[in-house]
């Protein structure tokens, strides 16, 4: 995994968005798997000042929403889905055909996933997946413990996920459960992007970085794909740094 630590949050979203422009640039029917939540909104609203002025396009591109909450009303703006329309797809040229996403109220959710998995299985995997990082180190709804290879699925959240989610409803009937991408795909991603701000996360950038690498920290399996990079500002970089630096006195 390739460690980038920016100085600034703002260098870091300059940079995370100067090298998307460039993944769509080189390739414009890039397939993304792109999570919601607080870490990629600066990042999404810059992407979409650079389709404004025609520094890059999300025409020909692919949107896959990583994961989505179950049991909120369909129009809550706490919805994965509702997010990344609101934050990014709102902002760039991407058509509602190419954009794909969880539908968790479905009658059917064990076909819900099938389909979604076999969507994701048809386009040949992602091209490039973004990722925020959980407090106790998930990726996505890939909780402590998942399975290597899980795919999409119904998942129970965990306690400090559930807390978490309070970030981005604006009432007190909290998630407990939604379906996500299993890391079999997310892991199969030929790119994979792990961002991370603030100091909130700097203890769980530590342990991804230099704990063990195992399911019970699944961003620590990020450590073995061949073509993945944390991309950290500073202030989510400050234990790493802090300990290097001790390791190096
Ligand atoms: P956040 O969530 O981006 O809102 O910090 C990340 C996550 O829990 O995966």
């Amino acid at each position: 995994m390739n460690l980038l630590q920016f100085d600034t949050d703002q260098s870091w979203i300059q940079n995370v968005a100067a090298m998307w422009r460039d993944r769509l640039r080189v390739n414009p029917r890039l397939v993304m798997c792109l999570p919601s939540g607080n870490t990629p909104n600066a990042i999404y609203a810059e992407m979409g000042r650079s389709v404004a002025s025609g520094l890059v396009s999300f025409r020909e591109a692919e949107v896959f929403a990583l994961d989505d909450f179950g049991g909120l009303a369909l129009d809550d703006p706490g919805r994965c889905r509702n997010m990344l329309q609101r934050f990014l797809l709102d902002a760039v040229d991407l058509s509602r055909e190419r954009f794909h996403f969880i539908n968790t109220e479905a009658h059917d959710l064990d076909r819900v996933c099938r389909d979604y998995n076999e969507l994701i299985e048809a386009r040949g995997g992602f091209d490039l997946t973004l990722l925020g990082i959980g407090l106790n180190g998930h990726l996505g709804l890939n909780e402590p413990g998942s399975a290597i290879d899980c795919t999409t699925r119904r998942v129970d959240m965990h306690e400090s996920t559930i807390k978490a989610s309070a970030g981005y409803v604006t009432h007190s009937n909290l998630p407990t459960w939604g379906v996500g991408v299993g890391l079999k795909h997310l892991l199969g991603s030929r790119e994979v992007w792990l961002l991370a701000n603030g100091t909130k996360k700097a203890d769980i950038i530590l342990s991804a970085v230099t704990g063990p690498i195992s399911n019970e920290l699944p961003a620590s399996l990020l450590r073995r794909h061949p073509n993945s990079s944390l991309m950290m500002d500073a202030a989510a970089g400050s234990r790493l740094t802090a300990t290097v630096q001790k390791a190096h006195s």
